[in-house]
Order: C-alpha cells, then structure tokens, then sequence
C-alpha cells in the first residue's frame, strides 16, 4: 500500500458503496466501485472527462441506478432508485446547473417546489423567517431576501442554489457538489470554498472538481476515478499535484 492511500477507519463511515458497478450500452461508466464517506470531511472526487464521477453521484443520489453492487448509509444497507430516496436519508445535491429563477426573489427560489401552505395560501412569513435561517447559516453576503436572484453576484446565487439543495427539506447529512465552481470568477469561486470549508466542519461533503488547486484547499481526502475504476485513495495532506495528474491519466495505478 502507498503512503499516500488512505489506510482503513475505525469510525463508521456515513456511506459505502460497495462493488458498485454501472453500464451504459458498451461502456463501463462504473467498474467494482468501494468507496467510504465520513462525517465532518470533504472527499474531493477527482477523474478527467468521462472518468465516471458524475455517474457515481447520481448513483448515490437516485438519478441513476446501479446495475451491481450495494449501498449502505449509517451501516444499513439501503435501496436508492430514485431523488426521493436519497432526500429523505439526507442527501443533499447541488447540481452545476444552478436552475434558478432569475427573475424571482430569493425566498422564492429557495423554496421553489417545496413552498410551505396552508389551506391552499402560501405562508410567505414562515418561508422569509426560514430563509433568512438559511441565509445566516450560509453567512452570505446577500443583503435582502427581495433581491431579484439575477440581481445577485454568480457567488451569491450559488450560495442561494446550495441553501436550497441543503437546508429545505430533510437536515442534510451528506452533501454532493457536482462543480460548484465551474463558470465562476476567482472571487466567486471564494465565496463557494468558503461556504463548502464552512459546511465540511459539519456534514460529509463530495466535491467534485477539475481544479486540483482547489481541491487541496478545501478536502481532506480524495478519490480519482480513471475509465469508471477508482485508481486512487489520498490523503491530501502528502499527495502531490503530479501524483493526481498521473492518476487521472491512468499513468500510474495505486496498489
Ligand atoms: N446517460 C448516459 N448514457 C450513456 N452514456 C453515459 C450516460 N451518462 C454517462 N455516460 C458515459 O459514462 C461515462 C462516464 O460519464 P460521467 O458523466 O460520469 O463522467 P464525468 O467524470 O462526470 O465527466 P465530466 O468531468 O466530463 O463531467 C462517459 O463515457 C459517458 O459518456
Ligand atoms: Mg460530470
């Protein structure tokens, strides 16, 4: 075993995949898959184009479901075939594509498809004093639930798009997000580390990425996927940039 691999936990992980295992027609997007994900750490889920990460996410999250293999979640084995599975046991993803509405404000797109009724009327005072919890949570630097979203900074509707996918709803317990950064300028892209590093000090976080810098910023550990297989566990703490990149091109195999 490489120094760098990740040695086995004592602790119980959040989730396990195990032998999970994917096809779409001929191509294996998925190949024995074992993977664990613990509490209170971001797990940087790194591979080049078509390595097969988006496909692992939407397995866990129920938008995909597995030709093979088994999931567990807090030691129990569990079934996830659809979104609703994943939301209810607390898996929360946030897509790269933010899929807001511009032109409405941003209670309303927080809680756009899960707006609270009551006797047919939407409870508009409940859902502000819930955003403004969601937005204090995130400690954003969004001045007014009012604001039109279009209005908002990349930064600030991502954080808007990520208060949605986390907080509304079930109390997240593993957070995935796929790209939160893609698109953004560098000071957007700080605002979206920051609140991942803030969340990563509660909740287990996937975070998928293409930039390695950011990815040793923010994660304690890291798996690289190359062709649907897992050729690489790391502790972020001794891997190398070059190391990383020699993983995703399939150069060099971890034992
Ligand atoms: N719905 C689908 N139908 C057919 N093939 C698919 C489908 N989804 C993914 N694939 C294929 O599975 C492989 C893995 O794709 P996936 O989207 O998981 O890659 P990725 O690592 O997320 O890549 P990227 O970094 O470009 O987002 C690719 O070869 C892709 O073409
Ligand atoms: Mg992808």
């Amino acid at each position: 075993m490489k120094t760098s691999e990740i040695s086995e936990e004592k602790r119980q992980p959040i989730l396990s995949i195990r032998g999970g295992s994917k096809r779409f027609g001929g191509i294996q997007a998925l190949d024995n898959i074992n993977l664990d994900i613990y509490d209170n750490e971001i797990l940087a889920l790194l591979g080049d184009n078509g390595a097969g990460k988006s496909t692992l996410i939407k397995a866990i999250s129920g938008a995909h479901t597995l030709d093979a293999g088994d999931i567990y979640f807090g030691g129990k084995q569990v079934q996830i075939t659809k979104p609703e599975d994943a939301h209810n046991l607390g898996i929360k993803t946030v897509y790269q594509d933010l899929a807001l509405f511009g032109i409405l404000n941003v209670t309303v797109n927080l809680f756009a498809g899960s707006e609270y009724t009551r006797w047919g009327f939407l409870q508009k005072k409940k859902m502000d004093k819930e955003a403004q919890a969601v937005l204090s949570k995130l400690k954003t630097t969004i001045k007014s639930l009012k604001q039109e979203v279009r209005s908002l900074s990349g930064g600030q509707q991502h954080s808007v798009a990520i208060g949605r996918g986390v907080f509304i709803g079930h109390d997240p317990k593993l957070i995935i997000m796929d790209e939160p950064t893609a698109g953004l300028g560098v000071k957007q892209s700080r605002e979206v580390l920051r609140l991942l590093k803030e969340l990563g000090q509660n909740y287990a976080i996937i975070f998928i990425t293409h930039n390695l810098e950011y990815a040793f910023e923010v994660a304690q550990k890291a798996v690289v996927l190359c062709s649907g297989r897992i050729v690489g566990k790391l502790d972020m703490t001794e891997a190398s940039h070059s190391q990383i990149v020699s993983l995703m091109m399939g150069v060099e195999q971890a034992a």
